[in-house]
């Protein structure tokens, strides 16, 4: 055999181990989190928020896009991390328009608030809130949205009910998940908890790896 065979099947089989570990801690953190839900420590919301997620694969851009927004909205986000979505919802409300930033770990809001400092962003409110109990007037707000958020909340569909007790009847939710996420739901799991809470689907972007839900209000509910 020549070196460099030797090499590739050295590198094959690096890989096939490495491959191996992820899908097993991959599996471990999804059995976890199954029986045991907790908000992600806040450190970890700045690792899942990179630049190679952002570039290919849930573009801050595409998702404010796909939400249908326009000028003077009033905004509400569940979970905002970095700030990345937010910032990017947030442009396309101007003038006049707000984006609500939900978060219920202080360390997450605090830093959102020294991120919106140093960039001058003036219209995004970073608040202490809980998804369950939204500080929201009935039927006050034009979109809700959460990125790889509602699953990490240990009932969905009681938090659903609450976005649906603030959302305006031309309101719209929107939902975003990934695959690589312990707590990512299948479309079909997030489309039932939806229903459960009395909305209905407007609108389905993305495939099995990352995809986007908007949904509107039942017509009788
Ligand atoms: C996985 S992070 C997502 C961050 C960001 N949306 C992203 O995609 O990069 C989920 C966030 O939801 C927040 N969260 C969890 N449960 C919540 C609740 N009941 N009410 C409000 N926020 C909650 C967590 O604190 C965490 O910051």
């Amino acid at each position: 055999m020549n070196f460099w065979l030797i090499l590739r099947i050295i590198f094959l089989i690096f890989l096939i181990i490495l491959g191996s570990f992820f899908f097993i801690v991959f599996v471990i953190l999804r059995i976890i989190r199954r029986y045991y839900k907790f908000p992600i420590p806040g450190f970890m919301t700045r690792l899942i928020d990179n630049p190679i997620r952002r570039r290919f694969i849930q573009k801050p851009n595409r998702i404010a896009e796909r939400m249908r927004l326009e000028p003077g909205m009033i905004v509400v986000e569940i979970g905002p991390g970095k700030g990345s979505y937010t910032k990017a919802v947030a442009e396309k409300v101007l003038p006049n328009g707000k984006v609500y930033a939900i978060d219920i770990q202080e360390s997450v809001i605090n830093r959102l608030k020294r991120r919106i400092k140093k960039e001058d962003i003036s219209n995004i409110v970073p608040k202490i809130d809980d998804a369950f109990n939204l500080s929201f007037e009935n039927k006050s707000v034009d979109r809700i949205f959460a990125i790889a958020c509602l699953p990490e909340i240990p009932d969905p569909v009681k938090a659903l009910k609450e976005f649906h007790r603030i959302l305006k009847p031309s309101g719209i939710i929107s939902l975003s998940e990934l695959f690589p996420d312990p707590d990512y739901p299948r479309r079909k799991t997030e489309k039932k908890w939806a229903e459960i809470a009395g909305f209905e689907l407007d609108e389905e972007f993305g495939n099995w790896f990352v995809y986007q839900l908007n949904f509107k209000k039942k017509l009788i509910h």
